[in-house]
């Protein structure tokens, strides 16, 4: 045995003594906040609740199973330690009754996990209510697509929800395995490959309109930790007004286009909890010509006869039908840019064009602007193919028009 007296005259230095003594007394403060954004502990819907009572039931039989193993544990260390010339015990071998006690004990603590848990499984695997909305969820590499069938609306990374109304989000993968998680409300279930998955729960009707983060929580490559959404629970009413101006189309040459259109409804930007609101840096290495104005006709012509057309959808302009990139159809609607990466303001507009793959690793959308460095191909954009500033400017200004 080590020499034990040589513990106690190890010099544990003030400052460490203090460190710890005040961290000690700190912890507990941590749990003074009563709400924290993001977290599964505050659940707003039947779904989150069941979840959340699972939880709690496992969390109080795990402290009591803790309790109880470590007190026994604590004891017999110092019942039975080894003390000055006491002989070695003596190893003994067959003990019946401890033996049924160690296993009919765990049976009788998994008996108590497995039924609540099995209950909660099949509660929250149910068929959704025929009522439901619909809203069919597609996981790509490294953003969200959000097709309402009932509505004819396609956006993505932002998710409108009527309040009290259940939801039945149909999740597949159009390239890697994602999962979709807001964790106030619900979720985590995967997008797979090749297979449909379901999940569906009822944003409580009780509480007032409100703005939530979604995020991916499967791994799915370089830019997984930035593969967020955004949603927004609001009034029926207001729900209604916000689908049937999406469904529409919005390029202003359009025939069919927002003639009678009230603007539809867009949730508050005052009203913006300041947890959605993107607070990620810009790269610095990336800078737009100062003092340069757009001009949207401009800018509509060169969008519709440019690259950009064969990824990007804008329903009522004829030429841009792409379809491997967000629908722009209704950009200047949403608030974030890059999956939640950046807010949807003219100076990161232009930035995500001008080199979107500094703006976020690894996207599919090519580094654009001329004589940019794409960070994936390390090749230098020609002056004369790519687009200067003022090109992009006048691409981002036809953009904002797109409400
Ligand atoms: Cu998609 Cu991680």
């Amino acid at each position: 045995m080590p020499d034990a007296h040589r513990l106690k005259r190890l010099p544990i230095p003030a400052i460490v003594r203090r460190t710890a003594a005040a961290a000690a007394l700190l912890l507990p403060l941590a749990g003074c906040t009563d709400y924290y954004p993001n977290s599964t502990l505050t659940p707003h819907s039947e779904f989150g609740r069941a979840i959340d009572h699972l939880w709690r039931i496992e969390l109080n039989l795990g402290t009591v199973v803790f309790i109880v193993v470590e007190a026994l544990l604590l004891y017999t260390l110092i019942r039975f330690r080894e003390r000055p010339g006491q002989p070695s015990p003596e190893p003994v071998h067959g003990n019946t009754t401890l033996e049924i006690l160690w296993t009919g004990i765990p049976i009788i603590v998994l008996f108590f996990i497995a039924v609540p848990t099995i209950r909660t499984i099949f509660e929250t695997q149910r068929k959704a209510p025929a009522n439901a909305l619909e809203v069919d969820v597609y996981g790509h590499q490294w953003w969200w697509e959000f097709q309402y069938p009932q509505y004819h609306v396609t956006t993505a990374n932002e998710l409108y929800l009527p309040l009290g109304r259940p939801v039945n989000f149909v999740l597949r993968s159009k390239d890697v395995l994602h999962s979709f998680w807001i964790p106030e409300l619900g979720g985590k279930r995967d997008l797979i490959t090749n297979h449909t998955n379901y999940l569906w729960f009822t944003p409580d009707s009780g509480m007032a309109p409100n703005a939530w983060n979604g995020e991916c929580a499967e791994y799915c490559g370089t830019s997984h930790g930035v593969m967020h959404f955004r949603v927004f629970t609001v009034a029926p009413s207001d729900f209604e007004q916000w689908a049937a101006h999406q469904a529409h189309p919005s390029h202003p040459d359009s025939t069919t286009a927002l003639a009678t259109d009230t603007g539809g409804y867009r949730f508050p930007a005052a009203k913006l909890p300041e947890y959605v609101i993107p607070a990620t840096p810009a790269p610095a290495n990336l800078s737009f010509a100062s003092g340069v104005a757009g001009d949207a006709a401009r800018g509509r012509k060169l969008y519709s006869s440019s690259a950009c057309i064969g990824c990007h959808m804008v329903r009522g302009n004829p030429m841009s039908v792409g379809i491997i990139g967000p629908d722009l159809t209704h950009i200047a609607s949403r608030y974030t840019i890059g999956a939640g990466r950046y807010p949807n303001d003219t100076t990161h507009l232009r930035l995500w064009i001008k080199n979107a793959r500094l703006m976020k690793p690894g996207v599919i959308m090519p580094t654009l602007g001329a004589n940019q460095v794409d960070p994936i191909t390390h090749s230098r954009v020609p002056a004369a193919a790519g687009l200067t500033d003022q090109q992009i400017a006048d691409i981002v200004a036809y953009l904002q028009q797109l409400r």
